[in-house]
């Protein structure tokens, strides 16, 4: 026993030595380590936040938030740095190609229009007119018949909801008139005895139609400068809630508008850079990357469950090549609702005889006309019964931001009329836009960038759900400057089609992440938490960088690698050219939202726009980086092409690729 115990005395008095050298030393690495670490840390935080911080605290407004939750941008409409940007637009105009020769009346009789006809100076007696019938083909969207000529003479009753006309002058048979008339057949007719019952037509009085108009790219503030007598009726007669804090949920239409009607997510690719390591993505997604080889009849579209509810369902579009389903994608096999307007779309597409020289018109009519006559007609026909109308208009938005405002009157009165005409006594009119423009010269200024994340979203009820409810206008007004995504407005149309109108909700939510704006919403919600991209937010605090900062410099050129590598993994190389960089047009440092007690472990977040050529392509997206990234950081999210590409990257299909490609063969013509 004493043997053994001196033993271990006596070899621990070395190893104490031993240890207690190597303990030291690992100490002095590891503190020096520390402090190497420390230091470039440190060095990090003072080059990139400190000075930004400096100036902002000499001006006494603290940068980094001191408080959780978003603090939405607030922008005057008649801001300085945008009011340039609005200017005036050619009204439409057709000229007079053709004259007005036939028309369908209300009845769905189809007439010769013998005042237009005496006008035209042809005589009634040497005018053929026949009218041809569209019929949708089966399981397709893009397909259509015209069935053979009907010739008529006195009214006659028209068997289909679209029909294409032509009249021809005698004795040469000279083609002189050719266009299309939609009509919205009655209940009756259409064949739906089981949703026009006796239970449907006595309608619960608390169960209101719903009526949903979309101006494409519509953001808030250009609403109110270009469209200020619908603002005006929409606020002060409608007494409509206009919504601040609506941000999108992706780049263009269909992600956006696949939210809002079904609640799922339309790529899971948004996602992928704010989740935590190892987080699985709790919001379902529909379909895959590339929607191309799609059809969309088996979503839960919001409509269906509309259906279910006894509503008498409508979806209209115009531009048939670019609508929300079929833009490089299949639509639907079946028609999606009751009363669907692509046939007409694709038929009138087709006429090319009496072509205006405005291509805002088919021969004597505006397009919009069309579009806005079929969904008056559908709500004043259907006001007897529930409805669920989606209305979407395109091709006056989509590129410019002043393009829309020759429609101001045609708005403004079309509503006034069914409002005055009591079409709209039981309907919540919603009139929205589905993301701010893209790609017109206002983007680049701070305000188009903020307004490009944020659509117009205008909602009223009518006076007697206000008085039967009067908690639902409450929600939406304490609601009006809350942050808000396209899930929440899902949660809306649902609440409306499941009848959960109650002060309280009789389900927590009926999709997976928003929450109805009828009942007050959180103020301290994220854009993380309601599926609104980090690339989307607009919750942050930012201050611009000089694009020649050397930061600056370092995040455009990793951005223009990842685009190159995208390209190269996409396997278009070799179709598209390899993109250099032109110059940094900007560039801003997006400051956490969370005070920064100390720099370490900083993880900044820095956007930056760019010019490539060839092709001139301005993109833009947001770069993370930390002490310890090479070479400006990495992309988080997607990479934003904020001008027109247009004809650009015709020689690819992949929907990503579309942004970003410049095809070689323009680089062989131009040599
Ligand atoms: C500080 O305030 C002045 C005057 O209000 C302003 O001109 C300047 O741009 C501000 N500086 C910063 C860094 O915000
Ligand atoms: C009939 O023709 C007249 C004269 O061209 C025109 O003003 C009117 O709008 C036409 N009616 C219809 C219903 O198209
Ligand atoms: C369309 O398809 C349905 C079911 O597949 C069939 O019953 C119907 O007859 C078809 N209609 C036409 C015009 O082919
Ligand atoms: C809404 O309709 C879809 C499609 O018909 C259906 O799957 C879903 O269960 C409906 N939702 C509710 C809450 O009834
Ligand atoms: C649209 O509706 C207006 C008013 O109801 C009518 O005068 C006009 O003829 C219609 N236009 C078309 C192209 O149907
Ligand atoms: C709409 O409401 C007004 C006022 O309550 C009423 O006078 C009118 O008859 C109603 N119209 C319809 C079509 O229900
Ligand atoms: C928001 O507030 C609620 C209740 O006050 C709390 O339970 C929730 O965790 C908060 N969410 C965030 C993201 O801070
Ligand atoms: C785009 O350009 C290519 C090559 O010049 C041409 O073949 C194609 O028809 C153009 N497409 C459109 C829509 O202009």
């Amino acid at each position: 026993m004493k043997v053994l115990k001196f033993k271990i005395r006596g070899i621990s008095l070395k190893k104490v030595f031993f240890l207690s050298v190597a303990i030291f030393f690992v100490l002095i690495c590891f503190f020096i380590h520390a402090s190497y670490i420390s230091s470039v840390e440190a060095e990090f935080y003072r080059i990139h936040v400190e000075e930004y911080l400096l100036q902002d605290e000499r001006n006494s407004s603290v940068v980094p938030r001191k408080r959780h939750g978003c603090i939405l941008p607030d922008y005057d409409p008649f801001d300085p740095s945008i009011l340039q940007y609005i200017r005036p637009w050619p009204k439409i105009y057709c000229g007079r190609m053709q004259p007005y020769l036939t028309y369908i009346d209300d009845e769905g009789y189809i007439h010769r229009n013998i005042s237009g006809i005496k006008d035209s100076g042809i005589s009634n007696a040497d005018l053929q007119c026949a009218y041809q019938e569209i019929e949708r083909r089966n399981h397709s969207d893009d397909r259509i018949r015209i069935r053979a000529p009907l010739i008529f003479n006195s009214p006659e009753i028209v068997m289909s909801e679209f029909v294409v006309v032509k009249c021809y002058q005698f004795p040469y048979s000279r083609l002189v008139y050719e266009t299309a008339h939609a009509y919205v057949p009655s209940l009756v007719s259409k064949g739906f005895k089981p949703v026009v019952n006796e239970a449907n037509k006595k309608r619960q009085q608390n169960q209101p139609s719903v009526l949903i108009l979309v101006l494409d790219s519509m953001s808030r503030l250009n609403f109110i400068n270009q469209l200020p007598k619908t603002y005006n009726f929409l606020t002060k007669v409608l007494k409509a809630v206009v919504f601040k804090g609506l941000t999108k949920t992706g780049d263009n239409t269909y992600p956006n508008m696949m939210p809002m009607l079904s609640g799922l997510a339309a790529y899971k690719h948004l996602y992928a850079d704010d989740l935590l390591p190892g987080e699985k993505l709790w919001i379902p997604v529909w379909g895959g990357f590339d929607s191309r080889h799609q059809n969309f009849d088996d979503v839960p579209f919001v409509w269906k469950n509309f259906s279910n509810a006894g509503y008498v369902t409508m979806f209209a579009e115009d531009l048939p090549e670019y609508s929300i389903f079929n833009y490089l994608a299949k639509g639907f096999l079946k028609p999606p609702t009751n009363y669907y307007m692509r046939p007409f779309w694709l038929a009138i597409d087709k006429m090319k005889t009496f072509k205006s020289s405005d291509s805002r018109c088919y021969g004597n009519t505006p397009k919009h006309v069309y579009l806005f006559n079929y969904t008056e007609e559908f709500v004043r026909k259907m006001s007897q019964v529930r409805y669920f109308a989606f209305s979407f208009l395109t091709a006056l938005s989509h590129d410019h931001i002043n393009s829309i405002k020759v429609v101001d009157n045609d708005i403004v009165s079309m509503l006034r009329r069914m409002w005055v005409g009591g079409a709209l006594n039981n309907t919540v009119t919603i009139v929205m836009g589905d993301h701010g423009n893209r790609f017109d010269d206002i983007r680049s200024t701070v305000i188009g960038r903020v307004e490009e994340r944020m659509p117009f979203f205008s909602i009223s009820l009518p006076e007697s759900l206000r008085r039967s409810h009067p908690h639902l206008l409450n929600g939406l007004i304490l609601n009006q400057a809350r942050l808000m995504s396209w899930f929440d407005m899902y949660e809306l149309l649902m609440d409306i089609a499941m009848n959960n109108l109650g002060q309280v909700s009789n389900v927590p939510r009926w999709g997976t992440v928003g929450l109805s704006p009828f009942r007050p919403l959180p103020t301290n919600r994220t854009c993380r938490e309601i599926g609104i991209p980090r690339t989307y937010c607009v919750c942050g605090n930012e201050k611009d960088m000089n694009p020649q900062d050397f930061h600056a410099m370092e995040a455009a050129d990793a951005l223009l690698y990842h685009v190159n590598n995208m390209i190269k993994v996409s396997g278009s190389s070799s179709k598209c050219a390899e993109l250099k960089l032109v110059k940094v047009l900007s560039a801003q440092l997006l400051l956490p939202s969370e005070p920064i007690i100390s720099p370490t472990g900083l993880v900044l977040e820095t956007r930056v726009s760019i010019e490539t050529s060839p092709g001139g392509a301005q993109l833009e997206a947001i770069l993370k980086s930390d002490a310890w990234s090479e070479n400006g950081g990495h992309v988080i999210g997607e990479v934003n092409r904020i001008n027109k590409y247009g004809n650009q990257s015709f020689c690819v299909e992949d929907l990503v690729m579309k942004l970003y490609c410049y095809c070689k063969s323009f680089l062989v013509q131009s040599v």
